[in-house]
């Protein structure tokens, strides 16, 4: 069988993205990722997808005059790259309608809480790992899901790692523990939506 192309779609540091690329260069998934996508010119998964040969591109309003021009860029590179499936690693902007229309089924995302909890608009990164903290929770975790359109971090969800929320913890211990966590639920689960 073919290899399935990976579109991966991040914002930051990367470290989810470099899990995938490592899956795929030690052959675990039957996959290879044919584009990363950033909004962040500085980008540290744009820095990772050079690295490793990995056509790399920033992609955001700075560089485009409007949303529906943005869209139609991001469509081009998909399809240029050959890409099956996108993965959200840690992407920070709400992605376009064409594009969710294009990839119905075929576009998951990995989020840094125990969705439906803390999940929604504004909560990303940070500021997820506070909302555990001020509610309270005695437990978080990370949880992969299909991404659909018309609402945040609502799509069905698809796997699940729990952490337990210490007294001692703050947002960035937090933020720290469940992202170990997600690189191992990207590891689990990333085989059963390739192969
Ligand atoms: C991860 O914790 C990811 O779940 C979160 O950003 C971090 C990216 O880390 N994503 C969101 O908050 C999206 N709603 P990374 O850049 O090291 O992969």
């Amino acid at each position: 069988m073919s290899k399935k192309n990976i579109a991966v779609f991040a914002s930051g540091g990367g470290s989810n993205l470099q899990v995938i690329i490592d899956l795929c260069e030690s052959g675990d998934i039957n996959a290879r990722v044919s584009a990363v996508i950033s909004n962040n010119s500085g980008s540290f998964a744009l820095e990772r997808a050079k690295k490793a040969g990995i056509p790399a591109f920033h992609l955001s309003l700075k560089k485009c005059a409007s949303q529906e021009a943005l869209d139609r860029a991001v469509m081009a590179t998909l399809s240029g790259q050959g890409a099956d499936i996108i993965f959200l690693a840690g992407y920070m902007k709400k992605i376009g309608e064409p594009i969710l229309e294009a990839y119905k089924g075929r576009i998951y995302n990995i989020h840094p809480s125990l969705l439906p909890k803390h999940g929604g608009r504004g909560m990303y990164g940070i500021n997820v790992h506070k909302s555990v903290i001020e509610s309270g929770d005695l437990y978080t975790g990370a949880t992969i899901h299909h991404v659909v359109a018309g609402e945040y971090d609502g799509g069905g969800i698809i796997a699940q790692k729990t952490v337990a929320v210490s007294e001692n913890d703050t947002p960035e211990t937090l933020a720290s523990g469940v992202l170990a966590q997600e690189h191992l639920l990207i590891k689990e689960t990333l085989p059963n939506l390739i192969n």
